[in-house]
């Protein structure tokens, strides 16, 4: 019926279920969406990213009957829980539709009725085994299990057998179609071998779909016949015609439709691939472009999902880090067709190795050289050598690399072809040794040139990374003081400069502290893969100066004497040894430390701290001890070392 404005990108996330709140696995196809559509953002498109929720259905249905709420209730509290998470995540979408929307309502029935006219629905009644937690029938080929049952081969759970008038879709006749179609696009499918699993699903046989209940009652009604309601799955693939205008803005439909890239899980690839291209045949409106089906995030080996409880809430990783390294690591860490691990250890070492070193450090030490040695200011400098001619033309290879990847949604390489030319920078910068060159004031345009080829590469990289990580891109743009954003600069726009010189620079706040796994401390135990029950740590404290750390009088003190504090079982109080004085100090270390473990022993006491009373017992001081989960270990000195002796 349509085909889209030249110019136009409409890419689409799925419907994501209200029956709980949203995990990792929701985020990661939200966060793929959002980056592909800065990415064309940037290449001048006109991009309509929509996302949403998808709201009737037995499964909706049951979860708010568990909660003692309405279905209506339910969603529009866990719709919130979507927003908030795609506002956390710095997800710029055009779009959130819900299913429960009257456009969205209207435009289902009125495709129905005309479905029906003509001919592509008809009455009849259905038997087979359904799937409850992913709301479809199960396919036939499924096997029985002993007991006459089936089990979904989705999630494993038992399906119940459901007879029922119901209304179908021809979705037999559609078989030769959807072949022919899929023989003349080849790239509908994506990966490519998605699409090899869907042809030989079609080649082995459709039968005509239901797409009716009457033993739902959460559901768009049918039209004239309200006894039975929608299919949750008809009603919900429409989404993606009526959120883009069918049939109440016609205008914004024509523009919009076909889609150019639906975004989904392979878990729905079935529904995409054969169901919603038959559908939409049917309706005679153009398929759309491509289905690219991802894979999975696994926890411990087995795919998150809210029905199996084994999920991991995002916000905890949000509240500490930002958006940033969680959207970096995910789209980083695995190639979009592959299914992955999720683990907190590779998260970290993905901040720590990429982020804080790799990009964060570059830029840091860029722009405070820049400080120190030219007073923020960049200029030209010196006509460029070799080795600044060739960091340049390592951009435009890159440019071209990056362009590529971003373009066929292979986001980890196009993440790798950028971390390739960060490290081309930081050897830059290791070989041309601007701090030394800085000392000799004869070389002080080559010194400009220098930081401003560094300069011009980290502009680039800001710009490259800008689609994944868009808050640090930004940062490091304010940084160098660019003018403009990153679309009107537009991908064709980029060069390998800085306009407006010259220009001041300011001093970079650290764009991604280092974080210690160890303080990194997790709840529960090990294997738990629900969200930490604690408050991640701060990471780091603010920086301190040397004259503040000098404030402390820390030394070592001999353990002289040590007794139990009467009432208080975690209690000791010690008789310490100063070397100039002995005082006496309440620790808390009684349920780790026995008496005798401790006398003259040596450990490190600050000294100088004010005095408390602890227990009716004034403590003079404080040993210190690593603390872990509120558990002391002491660390004790040889010997050798002298009472006394100061701590640094
Ligand atoms: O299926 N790894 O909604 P849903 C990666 N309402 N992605 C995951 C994931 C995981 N472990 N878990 C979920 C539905 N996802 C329907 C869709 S569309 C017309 C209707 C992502 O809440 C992935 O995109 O079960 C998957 O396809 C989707 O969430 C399923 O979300
Ligand atoms: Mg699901």
């Amino acid at each position: 019926m349509a085909e889209n404005a030249e110019n136009t990108f409409y890419i689409t996330t799925p419907i994501y279920y209200v029956n709980d709140v949203p995990h990792i696995g929701h985020a990661y196809t939200t966060i793929i969406a959002d980056a592909i559509s800065r990415f064309k953002k940037t290449t001048g498109a006109a991009v309509f990213f929509m996302t949403g929720t998808d709201e009737h259905g037995q499964k909706v249905e049951k979860a708010a009957a568990e909660k003692g709420m309405t279905p209506i209730e339910l969603a529009d509290k866990v719709v919130v829980r979507f927003e908030n998470l795609w506002k956390a995540l710095n997800i710029d979408y055009d779009y959130f539709i819900r299913t429960t929307r009257n456009f969205h309502e209207q435009g289902i029935q009125l495709i129905f009725k005309t479905l029906k006219e003509g001919g592509d629905i008809y009455k009849g009644t259905y038997e087979g085994f359904y799937c409850i937690s992913d709301e479809y029938y199960l396919p036939e080929e499924v096997p029985f299990e002993k007991d006459g049952t089936k089990i979904c081969p989705d999630c494993g759970k038992k399906s119940i057998v459901l007879k029922e008038e119901s209304y179908f879709f021809r979705l037999s006749e559609y078989q030769d179609k959807l072949l022919a179609f899929y023989e003349k696009n080849p790239a509908f499918v994506r990966p490519q071998s998605r699409m090899n699993e869907v042809v030989s699903f079609v080649r082995s046989g459709l039968k005509d779909l239901s797409i009716t209940r009457t033993t739902v009652k959460w559901g768009v009604p049918v039209p004239d016949d309200p006894a039975h309601s929608i299919y949750v799955w008809f009603d919900a693939l429409h989404n993606y015609v009526t959120g883009a205008g069918y049939d109440w803005n016609l205008g914004l439909f024509l523009e919009l439709w076909p889609a150019d890239v639906h975004l989904i899980g392979k878990d729905i690839l079935r529904f995409h691939a054969v169901f919603w291209p038959a559908f939409l045949m049917a309706s005679g409106f153009e398929l759309p472009r491509c289905v690219y089906g991802h894979g999975w995030w696994l926890k411990d080996e087995t795919k998150m999902s809210k029905s199996k409880g084994n999920v991991l809430d995002p916000h905890v990783l949000l509240d500490v880090f930002g958006p940033d390294p969680l959207r970096y690591f995910l789209l980083r860490e695995i190639p979009i067709g592959l299914d992955g691990n999720f683990s907190h250890e590779g998260f970290i070492h993905r901040v720590n190795s990429d982020l804080a070193n790799d990009l964060g450090n570059l830029v840091q030490r860029t722009l405070t050289m820049i400080q120190t040695y030219l007073k923020g200011e960049i200029s030209e400098g010196d006509d460029p050598q070799d080795e600044d001619i060739h960091l340049e033309e390592a951009f435009e290879r890159t440019k071209k690399a990056v362009f590529d990847f971003y373009s066929e949604f292979s986001l980890n390489r196009a993440l790798e072809e950028v971390w390739a030319y960060i490290g081309m920078v930081n050897k830059y910068l290791a070989d041309s040794e601007p701090w030394k060159v800085a000392k000799d004031p004869e070389l002080a345009g080559r010194l400009r040139r220098i930081l401003h080829t560094a300069a011009c590469a980290i502009r680039a990289i800001a710009f490259f990374v800008y689609p994944v990580i868009p808050q640090s891109a930004e940062k490091i743009w304010e940084a160098l003081q660019e003018k403009g954003s990153f679309v009107e600069t537009g991908y064709d726009g980029l060069e390998f400069v800085l306009p407006g010189l010259p220009r001041k620079t300011g001093r970079p706040e650290p764009l991604f502290p280092r974080v210690d796994l160890k303080e990194f401390l997790f709840e529960g135990k090990k294997g738990d893969v629900t969200a930490p029950k604690k408050e991640l740590k701060e990471k780091t404290m603010a920086t301190i100066s040397y004259p503040e750390f000098k404030k402390m009088d820390l030394r070592v003190a001999k353990i002289l004497e040590v007794e139990k504090v009467a009432g208080a079982d975690k209690l000791l109080k010690l008789k310490i040894d100063l070397g100039t004085e002995t005082r006496q100090i309440v620790a808390g270390i009684a349920q780790q430390y026995a008496s005798e473990e401790l006398v003259g022993k040596k450990a490190a006491v600050i000294v100088n701290l004010e005095p408390a009373v602890i227990r009716g017992i004034e403590s003079q001081g404080m040993i210190l001890a690593a603390n872990v989960d509120g558990k002391a270990t002491l660390a004790f000195y040889p010997d050798s070392v002298p009472t006394g002796a100061p701590v640094i």
